[in-house]
């Protein structure tokens, strides 16, 4: 028998169905709450609302858990590639050796920007933020791809995902080229879509470098933990606009801009800014923490705390063990992370942080590795997008999809002034 909430309000009572998801979660179902009481229900920053209903990922914050598709992030992030993780995310299954071969394939095809886009990077400033191009940029490739905006039938669809998730890194190389007066570096046919991404990075016409395996390996663990994360912020928005019927591209390009905000993806940026101001003022530990706690300086720990993580975000703690094994490799120390370790040693003791459960989160250390690695501060934020790309196909397709495609348009409480009459400019105070 299906379980059932009740609400009672002015002495009436109202039953809801009760859904409950495959790891046991359960919610009010609350689609004819309007229609049979006349109220909405309101919740600032939708802590305790579902926006939908979804077989992508599966995070339980208070364990600590995060699944791709059923498959732990952990055993991902060891065993397998971003290029097979974006297939599983996507298509939901993991992929055969020939899926993966031809979506391999489609993605080495489609690794070149038109050529007349090249032509678009000649306009932006030196100073344009890598992540102001690559939303537009993506919007571009629109534009160069008018059939593909649509991706309707399943085989336009699988094309329209191998161009985006293959163009978007070279969009992201070009950018930071650009942003250094470097000419863009076209991608290359033997390299792996990671070792392609540093290749287009860090490589100049009259130096070919090959990637360090270990760096490689690194990076393609950085987009495996980035790939999908249920319904944060970039995520809904990608849905939202994606509800509209707005094509793939234009959804996608709105994703990059709400991952850029710094209390999202661009917290991998105000990360490091806290831990150099540390390192540079001087200032000791303690005295950082006692200003966090002090809520008029109205200053966060940033990479620590989580809308839904209520324990050890999963993808810190493999970030964190790779960080060691990434700089040791590369015989660097640096003290950012000495200071990134002694936070969390002393916030974990912390009662302000321990009674608010705030713990570090997959912003926390991945700076310092793509630091480690020399990716410039101006692409952390854009290497957390090439990341989550797959994550917003998945959904947008979800949205596409479902049977129910219904436009997201939320209600509001009005606080504003109750009804008045039109005052002549001449008759105003
Ligand atoms: C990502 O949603 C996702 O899944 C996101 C993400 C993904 O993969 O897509 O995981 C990626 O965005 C990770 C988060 C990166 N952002 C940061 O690291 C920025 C620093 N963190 C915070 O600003 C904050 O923790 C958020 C934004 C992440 C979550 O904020 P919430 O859920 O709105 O929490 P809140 O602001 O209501 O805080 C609850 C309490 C408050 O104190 P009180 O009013 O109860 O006294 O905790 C405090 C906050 O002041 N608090 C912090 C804090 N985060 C929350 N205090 C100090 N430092 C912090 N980082």
């Amino acid at each position: 028998m299906s379980e059932k909430a009740t609400l009672t309000y002015d002495g009436k009572s109202y039953e809801y169905p009760v859904i409950v998801g495959t790891e046991n979660e359960r919610a009010i179902d609350i689609a004819q709450l309007r229609a049979q009481t006349g109220m909405i229900t309101l919740d600032d920053g939708y802590s305790n609302t579902g926006s939908c209903v979804s077989n992508i990922t599966f995070i339980d914050g208070e364990q600590g858990i995060l699944r791709y598709r059923g498959y732990p992030i952990e055993q991902l992030a060891e065993h397998s590639t971003f290029i097979e993780t974006a297939y599983l995310i996507i298509f939901g299954e993991l992929p055969t050796e020939k899926q993966l071969a031809e979506f391999r394939n489609l993605l080495v095809e489609h690794m070149f920007i038109h050529e007349a886009m090249r032509h678009h990077f000649e306009g932006f400033p030196a100073s344009a933020p890598p992540m102001a191009i690559l939303s537009a940029m993506i919007n571009t490739m629109g534009c160069f791809d008018p059939l593909l905006t649509q991706p309707e039938d399943p085989a336009r669809f699988l094309e329209a995902s191998a161009r985006l998730i293959s163009r978007v890194r070279t969009i992201a190389a070009a950018a930071y080229k650009k942003s250094v007066g470097d000419p863009i570096i076209y991608p290359r046919f033997d390299l792996s879509y990671t070792a392609n991404f540093l290749h287009m990075l860090f490589c100049k016409p009259n130096r070919i470098c090959r990637p360090d395996p270990a760096v490689e390996r690194a990076m393609d663990q950085i987009f495996i933990l980035h790939a999908d994360h249920e319904q944060n912020c970039s995520t809904s928005t990608v849905r939202m606009v994606g509800s509209s019927q707005a094509n793939l591209y234009a959804s996608v390009a709105a994703g990059v801009c709400a991952l850029w905000g710094p209390l999202h993806g661009g917290a991998n940026v105000a990360v490091i800014e806290m831990l150099e101001n540390i390192h540079q003022s001087g200032e000791t530990i303690p005295n950082f923490m006692t200003k966090i706690k002090d809520k008029k300086a109205h200053a966060r720990l940033m990479g620590f705390g989580h809308r839904v993580y209520k324990n050890y975000d999963p993808r810190a703690k493999f970030i964190k063990q790779s960080c060691d094994a990434v700089l040791s490799k590369l015989g660097i120390k640096d003290p950012l992370l000495d200071i990134a370790l002694q936070l969390e040693e002393i916030a974990v003791k912390d009662p302000y942080f321990v009674e608010r459960k705030l713990y570090p989160n997959v912003d926390f250390y991945s700076g310092i590795i793509m630091r480690a690695v020399g990716i410039p501060m101006n692409m952390f934020t854009v290497l957390f997008a090439i990341g989550r790309l797959p994550g917003w196909i998945a959904n947008w397709r979800e949205v596409h999809l479902s049977p129910q495609a219904r436009i997201y348009r939320p209600r509001q409480v009005y606080n504003g002034p109750t009804v008045r009459q039109y005052v002549p400019i001449g008759a105003r105070a």
